[in-house]
Parts: structure tokens; sequence; C-alpha cells
């Protein structure tokens, strides 16, 4: 994939070949990534009929990072939908460049899938929202000054992620607040002052994953739904320092409870 002559696309179909045989599943209809703090929505999606390492998949890295497993699953709703979890996420401040990063999404096209669902733990900037909270993601801006579009790619973000899906999940649960989401590299938290721009800007989230992922499988054709955990208030709302310590337990404290949701959002996909 870091080879420029490689196409990411037969990359990714190669990738949809290993799962389908290491699955025994030829077609998946739904994808779902996990963030932090998302982890169990796993087992509450349905029955898992095969999980296997990510190594084993052409073009998957290694995990980086606590918290993050590495691993695919195949998984089948109640009614009898395939999804395949993703528990392996590459992020853009691993430094392997965009193509890596969107990679797990081009291989969940491939795959079949319509529709992606892209979770992470973030940052919030709303005082209202105090960690724990699921949030659903409106719109995104991306400030990683990078993009997996490669060459004269226009692609339409209008409605990125689809408004008919977030209805849909405040159909489930109409407590569910919305925000605009705000992808920085990484892997530094923001500053204070980076915070009051996103702000400005019109953002409610700050993250690190997620627009980039979000953007290649628009390119792709799929239908986006993305949540957010708010695992803390970011540097300048909140006035102790932020800690990936508190990042990890904020989503497992929350685990159960967002995992519940977010299954019977998938499960009425
Ligand atoms: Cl405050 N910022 C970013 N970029 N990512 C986060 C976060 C903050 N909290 C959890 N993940």
């Amino acid at each position: 994939l870091d080879s420029t002559d490689a196409d990411p696309f037969e990359v990714a179909a190669q990738a949809a070949d290993d799962i389908a045989r290491l699955t025994g599943v030829d077609r998946h209809d739904i994808a779902l990534t996990l963030g932090s703090g998302w982890g169990k929505a796993a087992e509450l999606v349905g029955e898992t009929t095969a999980t296997i390492p990510a190594t084993e998949v052409t073009g998957f890295s290694k995990p980086a990072l606590e918290g993050h497993v590495g691993t695919l699953r195949s998984v089948v709703t109640p009614r009898g939908r395939r999804v395949l979890v993703i528990g392996a996420r590459t992020h853009f401040y691993e430094g392997h460049g965009p193509r890596r990063v969107v990679h797990s999404v081009r291989t969940a096209a491939a795959t079949g899938a319509r529709t992606m669902v892209l979770t992470n733990g973030a940052g919030g900037i709303k005082p209202t929202w105090k960690p724990g909270t699921p949030v659903l993601i409106s719109d995104h801006i991306n400030l990683t000054g990078s993009t997996p579009l490669e060459g004269a790619t226009f692609v339409d973000l209008t409605d990125l992620y689809a408004l008919r899906l977030r209805d849909l999940a405040r159909s489930i649960d109409p407590s569910l607040d919305e925000g605009v989401y705000c992808q920085f590299t990484g892997p530094q938290y923001e500053t204070p002052a980076e915070v009051r721009m996103a702000k400005t800007i019109g953002g409610h989230i700050v993250g690190m994953s997620t627009a980039l992922e979000a953007i290649a499988a628009r390119q792709a054709g799929m239908e986006v739904l993305g949540f957010s955990l708010i695992t803390n208030m970011a540097a300048g709302i909140q006035t102790t320092p932020l800690s990936h310590q508190e990042v990890i337990d904020a989503g497992r404290e929350a685990e159960p409870v967002i995992s519940d949701l977010l299954a019977r959002v998938i499960g009425a996909l």
C-alpha cells in the first residue's frame, strides 16, 4: 500500500478475498469500526461466526495501542444481516499515510458493505457533554491537511453523515445529541487555543480519526453513520490535564450503555 504503483482498491479487493476465505462469509452488508469505548458492541450486535487477526488480512498493519484490538469479526444480526466488525484501526498519527488509514474502509466496501458505521472516543467541546456521553456525528472538519483521495477525484460530501441514518439512530435514542467532529492529526491532544479554534470554526468534538475514513467510505459509495463517545472534555474546557488513561477509563465505564445503543441501531439498519 505504501508503494505508489500499488492500486489501493486492488489491495482492498485482495483483503476482501482474504476475509471471505478466513471467515467463510462471502459478502457483508454493514461494516462497523470500533473506537475506544465501543468494544463491547460486537457481542451485542449478534452472533460472532468468525474472528480473525487483522495481520492475516492483506494490507492491515499491526495494532499500535492498548484499547485497540487487532481483529476482524464476522457477526450475524438477529435479522440475518452480516456485519464486518473492524477492531483494527490504523490511525493517521502512526505515520503510514492516508492509504493505510482508510484501507479497512475500502476493504469493507469490497466485501459488499453499503453502510459504514464509524465510532471513536473523542474530546467534547460542549461543557454539557459529560464523559460517557455518546454523540452522533453530524458533519466533520478535516484538519489533518491530508486526504485519502488521489489525483483529480472530486467527491461530494453533502450529507456525508447521512441524515437518514442519524434520524434512524435518534428514533432509537431520542436523547442523542449531535455535533461536528474535528479530526486533528494527533497524537498530542489539542492545546486550549486549538480547541478554541475548533469551536470558532464550528466544531463540537475533537479527535484523531474518522474524517479520512468517512471520506473514503463516501468515495466508495457507502452510507456513513458516525458516533463519538465523549471520553473527556477537551483541553481548556476541562481544567485538569488530559491523559490517555482517562480516555480508556471513561470508555470502559460507558461501554455497556453505548454498546447496547449501537447494537440496537445496527439491528435496525
Ligand atoms: Cl481532547 N482530543 C483528541 N484529538 N482526541 C481525543 C481527545 C481529545 N479525547 C479523546 N480522544
